[in-house]
């Protein structure tokens, strides 16, 4: 293994710089953390190979993968609802009788934080070894003060036990919890009045979530949450238009979201207002493919109207349990037609925009050296092929964090 300090160079090796795969193999210089240059093999000089470490040729390199939705951290399975989902039952359905995230919600409630961080690591590590250097994390399985926090703490934690940036997003508008059945004003006024202003104060998120449908949050309701994160400095973004339209999206895009996320059902009013403010369309394949549903997101309007697409594992326990983000990639391309080069740049570049990060999700010189080297030829079979074990290096932060030993 290479230490942080060491000046590391890949030479001949095709590069998916997070929006295209170059024409050339190129060299690609790490030092200090960073890309110190990418360029053909021939323009290297002197100087550029002066004490580096050769990381090896041939392959792909890729952005270090940015999974921008999930809800990673959580207590329990949901193995019975899958069950009674395939006998018929609809995710709603579930969600009416009690199941769904309201029995996550009891789970994680009964967790302690060393709890929630030792149920993660596994789900976290699948990840990581898939390629994932950048991992947004939401809470919305506590839905009290000190239940979301011990969530966003869990979060956090985990960002410093593993090589992986984490983004924590406040969800506390996810269900209403049983103690509220009957006024669910009076619960957003705790998300709005407790919860975020907790949050903000502890700097435990980097965002704030809602989840804007007929089983969780009216539009309403949730511009009020919107308001209150403005208050506090925090940026924001909905699960919108998933099971319904409710012109959640259009709500938040006018409130500067960073993402509208799923977007099943999002119509072309929506797409515009998605446009006009810049709010990245985040699709999340495994949920659709989980929920076995049929309404497809509006890829054509999308790319008409040049929103950038996002594409995320969503990983929950409930709608999506699933932690292989390049099984994502090929869902994104075989449930909603993206071409493979549009999924990776959705899980790059525009999974970073998603999340507000400029520095990662694309190589480039000065850019963070957030980097992934696959045992592929080309950046299209990363989408192709449903294949675990393809990752040869992970670099995070310019530090080779996980490296394949065999022959190969
Ligand atoms: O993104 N849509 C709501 N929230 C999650 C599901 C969470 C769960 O079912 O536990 C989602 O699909
Ligand atoms: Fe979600």
């Amino acid at each position: 293994m290479a230490d942080k300090r060491s000046r590391l160079l890949w030479r001949d090796i095709t590069v998916f710089d997070g929006q295209h795969e170059l024409a050339d193999p190129m060299a690609v210089l790490v030092a200090d953390g960073r890309v110190a240059k990418l360029c053909r093999d021939a323009e290297l000089d002197a100087a550029d190979l002066a004490g580096v470490t050769d990381m090896g040729h041939g392959g792909v390199m890729t952005p270090g993968l940015v999974d921008c939705h999930t809800h990673l951290v959580f207590a329990g399975s949901r193995a019975g609802e899958f069950a009674l989902r395939l006998e018929g039952a609809s995710y709603a359905e579930v969600a009416q009788a009690g199941g769904g995230i309201l029995s996550t919600v009891r789970a994680t409630r009964d967790a302690s934080e060393d709890e929630l961080v030792a149920a993660t690591l596994p789900r976290l590590d699948a990840l990581l070894a898939d390629g994932v250097t950048t991992v947004e994390i939401k809470s919305g399985y506590g839905l009290t003060v000190a239940d979301e926090l011990k969530m966003l703490r869990a979060a956090r934690r985990l960002g410093e036990i593993r090589p992986v940036r984490v983004v924590t997003t406040l969800l506390g508008a996810h269900a209403l919890p049983l103690e509220y059945q009957d006024d669910s004003d009076a619960y957003i006024r705790l998300v709005c009045n407790e919860m975020i202003p907790a949050a903000a104060a502890d700097g435990l998120a980097d965002a704030v979530d809602v989840f804007c449908e007929g089983i969780a949050f009216s539009p309403a309701q949730c511009e009020r949450v919107f308001s209150a994160a403005a208050r506090h400095g925090l940026r924001v973004k909905a699960h919108a238009e998933q099971l319904s339209n409710l012109g959640g999206a259009a709500l938040a895009a006018r409130h500067g979201a960073l993402s509208a996320d799923h977007i099943d059902y999002l119509d072309d009013a929506g797409v515009e207002s998605m446009a006009e403010a810049g709010t990245v369309a985040t699709l999340l394949p495994g949920a659709y493919l989980t929920l076995r549903e049929s309404q497809q997101p509006p890829i054509d309007a999308l790319r008409r109207h040049g929103v950038p697409i996002a594409v995320a594992t969503d990983a929950n326990p409930g709608s999506s349990p699933m932690f292989m983000p390049t099984l994502m990639l090929n869902l994104a391309c075989t449930l909603f037609r993206l071409t493979p080069r549009e999924a990776l740049a959705g899980m790059t570049t525009n999974g970073a925009r998603a999340l507000n990060l400029a520095d990662v999700g694309r190589i480039a010189e000065g850019l963070r050296a957030d980097l992934c080297v696959w045992d592929v030829e080309r950046s299209n079979e990363l989408a192709y092929a449903v294949q675990a074990g393809r990752l040869r290096q992970r670099i995070f932060d310019g530090e080779i964090t996980q490296e394949r030993t065999h022959e190969r």
